[in-house]
């Protein structure tokens, strides 16, 4: 297994190369790919072929699988695997279109949070020769570390609280969106929960924000006008261009984020006719926060030393 980053080490973004991620995974790759994730935020797998199970039996690896609340789209076998798509057959839509299209971190609502998404392209849009419905991702380590020191100081401790019809709510408020307005079943399964400002990541001890746009409503210890002009500030600090990369697709990619380092978006810019297909698995950070699921991920890497 080759692991490529695009700058200098520790820059966000890398390439994995020389592993069929169809197959039962080494447990040395496996610990070098959750240091890659920690240390880099995002990773690009190439010209991989997995069918749903065998992408819900790697992602299953990382953590607990969600399962959507919205339900149509699931795959009817593994409905840990949710399709998302513009495409459509006689008439009837083959995946959610709108998935992740403005800027969010995913699972951050839950009560234990999201730890790595893992998306496979099925079909990717082309115009012009060039790709279209890249993903962006914004470093919150970088933007974590470049905060004023005052405000680090001031923060530090402070929660916030993440409500997953915020995001929802602003994708239906869109025009020709066909979400319907949540459940009270839906909402009750989604109740908002409440996170560090700040968090540390497990792995590899680096210090990230944790308030994205999406779905942070509240600084808890603030005052609402307060809060609110803090978490814009917040917003607009962590999505200054120098934190953001991009991830231009190609058929085939499996390309996995780490929620606890990143916002991701999701670029809107083709059309209905342009087909987008993608699938994906939702991994909650349910034991990556445990030390011995950390130490026995990474043991075999101390052994091959
Ligand atoms: C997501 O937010 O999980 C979707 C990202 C994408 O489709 O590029």
């Amino acid at each position: 297994m080759q692991i490529q980053t695009k700058e200098a080490d520790g820059a966000f973004g890398a390439r994995i190369t020389g592993i069929d991620l169809s197959k039962p995974v080494p447990g040395e790759d496996f610990a070098r790919i959750i240091l890659a994730l920690g240390h880099h935020g995002f990773v690009c797998f190439p010209r991989q072929s997995m069918t749903p199970g065998a992408l819900k039996a790697f992602s299953g690896r990382f953590g607990g699988l969600q399962i959507s609340v919205s339900g149509s789209f699931n795959d009817p076998e593994h409905p840990e695997v949710m399709t998302l798509s513009n495409m459509r057959q006689d008439g009837k839509p083959l995946g959610l279109a709108d998935a992740g299209q403005d800027w969010h971190t995913d699972m951050s609502y839950n009560a234990t949070i999201g730890y790595v998404n893992v998306l496979h392209a099925l079909h990717v849009p082309y115009r012009d020769g060039e790709p279209l419905g890249d993903t962006l991702f914004a470093d919150t380590k970088a933007a974590f570390r470049d905060l004023p020191d005052e405000m680090k100081a001031r923060l530090d401790g402070m929660t916030v609280t993440h409500d997953f019809e915020k995001f929802w709510e602003s994708m239906r408020a869109r025009p020709g969106s066909t979400r319907a307005p949540l459940t009270a079943e839906q909402k009750a399964k989604r109740p908002p929960s409440v996170h560090p400002i700040f968090i540390t990541h497990p792995v590899t001890g680096e210090r990230a924000l944790y308030a994205n746009p999406g779905y942070a409503t509240r600084i808890n210890e603030l005052e609402p006008g307060e809060s609110d002009k803090v978490l814009q500030f917040l917003f607009d600090h962590q999505l200054q261009e120098k934190y953001i990369h991009r991830h231009r697709w190609s058929v085939g990619d499996v390309l996995i984020w780490d929620n606890l380092v990143s916002l991701h978006n999701a670029v809107a810019d083709y059309r209905p006719d342009e087909p987008r297909m993608m699938i994906r698995c939702q991994v909650s950070a349910d034991r990556v926060f445990d030390p011995d699921f950390v130490r026995a991920t990474l043991a075999p890497l101390e052994r091959a030393a």
